[in-house]
């Protein structure tokens, strides 16, 4: 079964492809060219959660289901709203670009610290991860950033590498197949990640594992998990990941990087170099490797998933891509190419970035001053400002060709001030690199799944929407 679209109602293309991409139920149809069955395989990132707290992803769900009013009204009153988390914490959630950068400029009581240990620690389950990740803020992460630079890429030869393992990755497995659109974008992209980053040694089939944990990740610390099998079965696929990035890593750690690892990118060099140096232990240094590969795959995974959703919700992107896309030799100057990723990175600005205040303090901002007690979770949320109608004209509309328009602001997804994503420019690479490849490998046909036919059949019965 295929799914056609026609002129569809704006809300109900947005909310379906919320359910398609982030939800549990997605299903299409991949005609390689040369690819084999992959169904039955794990569902991809999780959901961003709708409005968790006032100001937040809020605006644009709001939007989406017709709360017009509300958001136009939370948009202009203030850069800055203050909540309460679940825990009954503190949270202040700034919805104005470079602010959260000066809060951090101008103030010594911005601490990223808390929100990377949490992250390490749910990412890793090492406990005592103080030592990791003061490591990873003052010398791991400053060590990589030339290596992420243009120079450093075209140097090290990353984004090549990353082409060729996703071409072999995308060609591998000849033949008519039908999987999740999250499967398909998750395994290719992460082949290729690891692949280009850790060398073929890597064991890739760690794919289940990490598909399985880090879309639950939020769930894993929870306070009873230790009692709820579900989270149980979790923690149990993070020690495997973290078994996996031991065996991969033994031999050169205990040989004293005496022993090469064969196809390692420099960049990966360089962070085990710093661990050694620092001294941590190989379990820590297993955990700063997961931890960069999240960072270097978890977003470009989402972006591309949510990305090709689109184009395949929408013929005449569809067709336009795959001409685009076939008549090129190279997808490094397609302006096609950099339009679409720079809209997908609109639509779907992927995880806020979050930082903590380590003691009280008082910001002005817009001219009122903002009293902020120690632990105040600050969270930087531009959804607001990328569905913001006066910026992007029929912000609703997911278009392909929307930043073919020079003078449009670029989306702000890579966060902002300290800890901003060091991988923007290869991020912004991979994404086109996976676009071209994957609609130049393979010819796609859309499909939902039976139960989801019957229920969108039904929900959208009042729109030009059809199945045939
Ligand atoms: C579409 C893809 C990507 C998006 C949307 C994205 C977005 C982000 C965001 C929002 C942050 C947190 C920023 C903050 O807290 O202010 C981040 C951090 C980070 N990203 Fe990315 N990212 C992407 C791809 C990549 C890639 C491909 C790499 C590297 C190969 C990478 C490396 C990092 C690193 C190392 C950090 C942590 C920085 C730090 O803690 O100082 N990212 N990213």
């Amino acid at each position: 079964m295929e799914l056609t679209l026609g002129k569809t109602d704006q809300r109900v293309q947005f909310a379906l492809w919320a359910v398609v991409v982030l939800g549990g139920c997605k299903l299409f149809r991949k005609s390689c060219r040369k690819g084999k069955s992959l169904a039955g395989l794990p569902e991809g990132p999780e959901p961003l959660e709708p409005r968790s707290q006032p100001g937040g992803i809020s605006g644009v769900w709001q939007h989406a289901w017709g709360f017009q009013d509300d958001f136009e009204h939370e948009k202009k009153a203030t850069s800055i709203h203050h909540s309460i988390d679940s825990a009954g914490h503190p949270v202040a959630i700034i919805t104005k670009p470079m602010l959260l950068a000066k809060m951090e400029a101008e103030s010594g009581a911005v601490t990223t610290t808390i929100a990377r240990e949490s992250r390490l620690r749910s990412l890793t389950g090492i406990q005592n991860v103080g030592r990791l990740t003061e490591v990873m803020e003052q010398t791991l992460i400053p060590l990589i950033i030339r290596e992420l630079s243009p120079n450093g890429l075209t140097s090290s030869g990353l984004m090549t590498h990353f082409d060729q393992h996703l071409r072999a990755s995308l060609l591998e497995n000849p033949g008519i197949d039908t999987t999740s659109l999250s499967d398909f974008t998750g395994r290719h992209t992460f082949r290729a990640v690891a692949g280009a980053l850790f060398g073929p040694t890597f064991p890739v089939s760690a794919f289940e594992d990490y598909a399985l944990f880090v879309k639950d990740m939020g769930r894993i610390d929870g306070p009873f998990s230790n009692w709820v099998p579900s989270t149980r079965r979790l923690r149990a696929g993070r020690q495997r990941i973290m078994a996996a990035f031991s065996q991969y890593l033994e031999e050169w750690w205990y040989a004293d990087g005496l022993h090469t690892i064969p196809g390692i990118s420099p960049l990966v060099r360089r962070l085990l170099h710093g661990a050694k140096d620092e001294e941590l232990d190989l379990e820590e240094a297993c955990g700063g490797l997961l931890a960069f590969l999240y960072d270097a795959h978890f977003n470009l995974w989402s972006t591309t998933a949510g990305l090709i959703s689109q184009i395949l919700m929408d013929p005449s992107a569809h067709q336009r891509v795959v001409d685009d896309v076939r008549a090129e030799s190279t997808y490094c100057f397609s302006r096609l190419l950099d339009s679409a990723t720079y809209e997908a990175l609109r639509w779907q600005p992927g995880e806020r970035p979050q930082r903590h205040l380590s003691q009280d303090a008082v910001f002005n901002i817009d001219g009122m001053q903002h009293a902020l007690k120690n632990g105040t979770k600050l969270v930087l949320d531009l959804w607001g400002l990328h569905f913001d109608a006066d910026v992007y004209g029929d912000p609703l509309r997911f278009d392909v060709t929307r930043f073919l328009d020079d003078s449009l602001p670029l989306p702000r997804s890579f966060g902002e001030g300290k800890r901003m994503c060091k991988g923007a420019y290869l991020a912004r690479l991979q994404v086109k690199s996976f676009l071209y490849h994957a609609f130049r490998t393979c010819d796609f046909n859309f499909t939902l799944p039976e139960n989801m036919h019957t229920e969108k059949g039904s929900s959208t019965s009042n729109t030009s929407r059809h199945y045939v």
